[in-house]
């Protein structure tokens, strides 16, 4: 299936070390900027608010904190609302999905099961939404899922054509910080990203590193880009192909 998917990632819509909020700005330009003719998938992170609860009640696995998990639940939510609110003022027809009901882990490992829903609502028009979640663990009970983990699995099974990265920085930068408008995936292991950018930040995920470590798991023929996306015209152009961010293919 020729589908996009797009994740706004947390670093996107928030500033993690801050907690300032660039939620608006980020649904505006995804609103705005979304491809018209393919069928697109969206997930979004869990950004500053997520990532500080996960930190505060120490939910990397199930910890007998039910309220915890849902405190983060509730708060990301808050966010995906926002992101779905501008896509239906625009004409989109989002449609928000518990990945924790796709998505297990299984002995460490992230899997998912039956995507037919999925597949029909792609069919139907609908532009899934899903955020980073919790789903059940066969060994831990509840883990944190990343976005990251969950659209590049997404993208190997729904054999996506395009995987776009939404971030905070205008792609992976050389040791000059000048972008890389391209590389190979079989390259990203001799680049050192000992996480520098994420410096001082809370992230529970792994940050841009564990990004790349996963992208490295794409399948040959997703395309994937890292991009800014608090810029404008930055989306359009990696959805339509055009030179921007970083491009991994
Ligand atoms: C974080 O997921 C999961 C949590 C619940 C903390 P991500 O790794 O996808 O989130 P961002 O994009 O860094 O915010």
């Amino acid at each position: 299936m020729a589908a996009i998917i797009i994740k706004i990632g947390g670093s996107a819509f928030s500033d993690k070390r801050t907690g300032k909020s660039f939620v608006n700005v980020v649904a505006r330009n995804v609103a705005k900027e979304l491809p018209k003719k393919e069928k697109v998938l969206i997930i979004q992170g869990a950004g500053h608010i997520g990532h500080s609860i996960a930190k505060k009640y120490n939910l990397s696995k199930l910890s007998n904190n039910q309220n915890g998990w849902a405190l983060l639940r509730y708060n990301v939510e808050q966010v995906t609302n926002v992101i779905s609110k501008a896509m239906i003022d625009k004409g989109y027809a989002p449609m928000a999905l518990s990945a924790s009901s796709f998505f297990k882990i299984e002995s460490g490992q992230a899997i998912v099961k039956n995507l037919d829903i999925l597949r029909d609502y792609l069919n139907m028009g609908f532009i899934p939404l899903m955020h980073s979640d919790a789903p059940i663990d066969s060994i831990n009970g509840l883990s944190i899922l990343s976005g990251d983990d969950m659209a590049v699995l997404l993208a190997n099974r729904l054999g996506a054509s395009k995987l776009i990265f939404g971030t905070d920085v205008d792609g992976i930068y050389d040791k000059d910080k000048r972008t890389i408008s391209s590389i190979l995936k079989k390259d990203l292991k001799k680049l050192s990203i000992s996480d520098a950018d994420t410096g001082g930040t809370i992230d529970v995920t792994g940050g841009m590193a564990g990004k790349l470590k996963q992208i490295r798991m794409a399948k040959k023929g997703v395309k994937v880009y890292i991009i800014n996306l608090r810029k404008h015209g930055e989306l359009k152009k990696a959805a339509s192909g055009k030179k921007t961010g970083t491009c991994i293919s």
